[in-house]
């Protein structure tokens, strides 16, 4: 079970406190063998990550360009995360693929990159709410993992997170029922490209830990991607702590 956190644009040096209190309580996690990773925004994954050396709290990125350097201003590579100290970085989250105009074909090559750096790679598929309304989200689903995440990736280094964009931020959630439709959908999709190598599913999208033990229980959930709720020690060890023992 893998709880990660994306801070997205939140958090300064200030945060620093929160992300002790994280640290302090981890343990508590990762002895019922919950993997935490946080990924704070790329100002503070130094320090994160030099707090961390500590405890078994990963770092990650939240997005990295295709190039290891080069000139791109104001981008940053897997390579310079991981000498930073990060283990993982998030590609194709749906609010890079909105502001950003990010394609499969773009992400494909952040996950790539993102491996080649020596990172675990947390790829964002999810559909839209129109898509869903029109029955297109397995569709959907189907394709973009399809075409942004490459067959030749190390399964053993690779997430996807299933993150419906309209569950993001907004305190809606897919029923049970699809979650596990979803979910089933994906590792069928995985095992093919695969060759069965086991590869984690996460579900992202409005998780608190007042629905985490329902989410985490679905078949194929292997642990959550959370956003809002892992700004707070008390929500993120609360949504990891809710999880049940899975083989
Ligand atoms: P949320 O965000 O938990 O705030 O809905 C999830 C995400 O975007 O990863």
């Amino acid at each position: 079970m893998l709880i990660a956190g994306n801070w997205k644009m939140n958090g300064d040096p200030s945060s620093m406190e929160e992300f002790g209190r994280m640290i302090a309580r981890a343990p508590e996690a990762t002895a019922k063998g919950i993997d935490l990773v946080v990924c704070p925004p790329f100002v503070l994954i130094a320090k994160c990550a030099d707090r961390a050396t500590v405890s078994k709290v990963e770092v990650g990125g939240q997005d990295c360009h295709p190039e290891p350097s080069g000139a791109h201003t104001g981008d940053i590579s897997a390579e310079m995360l991981a000498a930073c100290g990060a283990t993982a970085v998030i590609v194709g989250h749906s609010e890079r693929r909105t502001d950003h105009n990010e394609t499969d074909a773009l992400v494909a090559e952040k996950a790539t990159a993102a491996q080649r750096g020596g990172l675990m790679a947390i790829v964002c598929v999810g559909e839209t709410e129109a898509q869903r309304d029109q029955g297109e989200a397995l569709a959907v689903v189907k394709r973009q993992i399809e075409n942004s995440v490459p067959t030749n990736l190390d399964p053993a280094r690779l997430v996807i997170a299933y993150e419906p964009v309209w569950a993001i931020g907004t305190g809606r959630t897919p029923s049970i029922d699809d979650i596990a439709q979803m979910h089933a959908h994906i590792r069928t999709i995985l095992e093919g490209r695969f060759a069965n190598a086991p590869v984690r599913i996460l579900y992202g999208g409005s998780v608190k830990p007042g629905n985490a033990a329902e989410i985490l229980a679905v078949d194929n959930v292997d642990g959550a991607l959370v956003g809002g709720a892992s700004l707070k020690a008390d929500d993120f060890l609360g949504i990891a702590l809710a999880a049940p023992a899975k083989s």
